[in-house]
Order: C-alpha cells, then structure tokens, then sequence
C-alpha cells in the first residue's frame, strides 16, 4: 500500500475516540487504521468536525484514543514526543519574544550554547526566507510571515515528524500558494515527514503523496487516495482536475451535501 521509499513510521490500528457522556456521545473517530511511511507527505482531508484534529492529537500524544494504538518509530505512543512537532494554525508565536527568541524557543531544553542555539535558529529562518527579520517581534510581521516563523521552529528541532493542523488556512490565496511551494522545497531538503490535516481539495492535491479523505459522525476513512504527479504540481495540468474530480466525485457519492468551504 502508498509510499514503497522508506520504512513505516507510523502505524495507526483500530483508533477509536468519542467524547461526551451515555446520553449524548460523538464518535469522533472510528476504526481508523493507516499506515504512514519515512518522507511522506500525507493530507487528511474532511470536512469540519469529522475528527481530523482529533485524530492528529492522538498521533502526537496530545489526546488519548479510547481504544486502537499508534506506533511511533517502533513505539507505542503514550504522550508528546520530541521528534514530533505540531505546527498550528494561530502561528503560537510569544508577542514578547523576537522573532529569532521565538525559534529558539523549542531548542531551550536541548543542551546548546547560547551561541549554538541561535546558529541554528538562525539557519532556520533562513531557510524558510525570514533570514533579516530575526529581531523584529510578531506583531511587526504578516500572517504570513508568522507562520513561517512557526515553520522555522518546527524545523529547527529537526524533528521525524510535522504535524500541521490547517497551517495556511488563515492566509490569503497568494501567501498560501507561495508558502506551499516553500513547505515543498524544504520538505524536499530536510525530507521530514508530514501529516497535513485540511479541508482544502487544492492544497491537499498540490502537496501530498496520499490523501485519507475522512467522513463525520462517526469520524472515518472512507477513501485513500495515491496522488501519481511529479512535484512541483501544476493546479491547471488535466491532471491535477482529474484528483479534484474524484475527490469531487467521492463527496458527491458520499450522499452528503458538499460544504461551502470545500470550494469546488
Ligand atoms: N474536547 C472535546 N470535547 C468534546 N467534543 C469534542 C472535543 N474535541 C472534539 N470534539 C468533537 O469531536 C468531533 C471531531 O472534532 P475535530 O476537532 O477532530 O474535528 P475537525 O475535523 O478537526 O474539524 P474542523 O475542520 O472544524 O477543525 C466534533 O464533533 C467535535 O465537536
Ligand atoms: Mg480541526
């Protein structure tokens, strides 16, 4: 199945979670089962509430499954873990801090010089083309720019896996698309694995190697879908609209109304 590069680096059996009471539960996840391999790109497609957040806390050790197991690099996952990092929508940058303080910030209780540590946040921001703003504060910086400092810290804990729950969702279409291409060139450099959750069929297609399109209540995977393009993609190749056909087709099939915010 998918990705046949590099070994498994995570195994997801049988995940289920719900959250309520007797009287009114949500199943937000049910018998998910997938595996991820080394230097994939995946997106977890879905619209809201169908347990995509859920389901990346769980693989990051923020949340506990009621039933089911993630293996993570050949461990049971039980909590938060260092080689794996979450990037979130909001940026989570500290006003009070600059922007090079900001990246350093994870790098805080590894054991660096000072001088260590701001090499390699600095190095980060440069790879993520922030190189002259390490002394600004957020406040001074664009969406964009945020999130790319959320980018740089992520990245300076060299981390197996990135975990990003709608990063570019709060962008405008020209920030999004240029902090994808640089999210591709990176990931093409440092080879990190990636788990993309989104409700957007573009940025699923354009980004990653498989996408998990889930359905809600309960939260589940109904399909998996291999994406064959080379990379860089091209949105307006006939190859990238026959992905956003089935995709099209697969919600449409589904019964359900499609959701505004799918924006097809
Ligand atoms: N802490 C919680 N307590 C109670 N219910 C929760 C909690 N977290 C999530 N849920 C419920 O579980 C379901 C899945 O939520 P989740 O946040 O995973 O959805 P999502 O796919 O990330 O949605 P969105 O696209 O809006 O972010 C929803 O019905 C939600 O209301
Ligand atoms: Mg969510």
């Amino acid at each position: 199945m998918g990705y046949m590069g590099g070994k498994r680096i995570i195994e997801i059996s049988n995940v289920n979670k719900s959250f309520g009471n007797q009287q009114k539960k949500t199943s937000a996840l049910e018998d998910i089962s997938l595996e991820i391999h080394e230097g994939e790109i995946i997106a977890i497609l879905g619209e809201s509430g169908c347990g995509k957040s859920t389901l990346l806390n769980i693989i990051g050790g923020f949340e506990e499954a009621d039933k089911g197991d993630v293996i993570f690099d050949g461990v049971r996952v039980a909590g938060p873990n260092r080689k794996c990092v979450m990037l979130f929508q909001d940026y989570g940058l500290l006003p009070w801090r600059t922007v090079l303080k900001n990246v350093e910030l994870g790098l805080e209780g590894l054991k660096l010089s000072s001088s260590e540590r701001r090499e390699k946040a600095l190095h980060y921001l440069q790879l993520v083309g922030l190189a002259n703003k390490e002394n600004l504060f957020p406040a001074e910086l664009s969406g964009g720019m945020k999130q790319r400092v959320g980018i740089a810290r992520a990245l300076a804990l060299q981390p197996e896996l990135i975990l990003l729950d709608e990063p570019f969702a709060a962008l405008d279409t020209f920030n999004r698309y240029h902090l994808q291409n640089e999210l591709l060139r990176i990931q093409s450099q440092e080879k990190t694995t990636m788990i993309l959750v989104t409700h957007d069929i573009d940025e699923a297609i354009y980004l990653s190697d498989r996408i998990f399109i889930m359905e809600a209540n309960p939260g589940r995977i109904f399909k998996e879908l291999k994406i064959d393009l080379a990379k860089p993609r091209d949105r307006s190749h006939s190859e990238f609209q026959y992905y956003r056909k089935i995709i099209f087709d697969v919600f449409h099939l589904s019964r359900r109304e499609i959701p505004i915010e799918f924006n097809i």
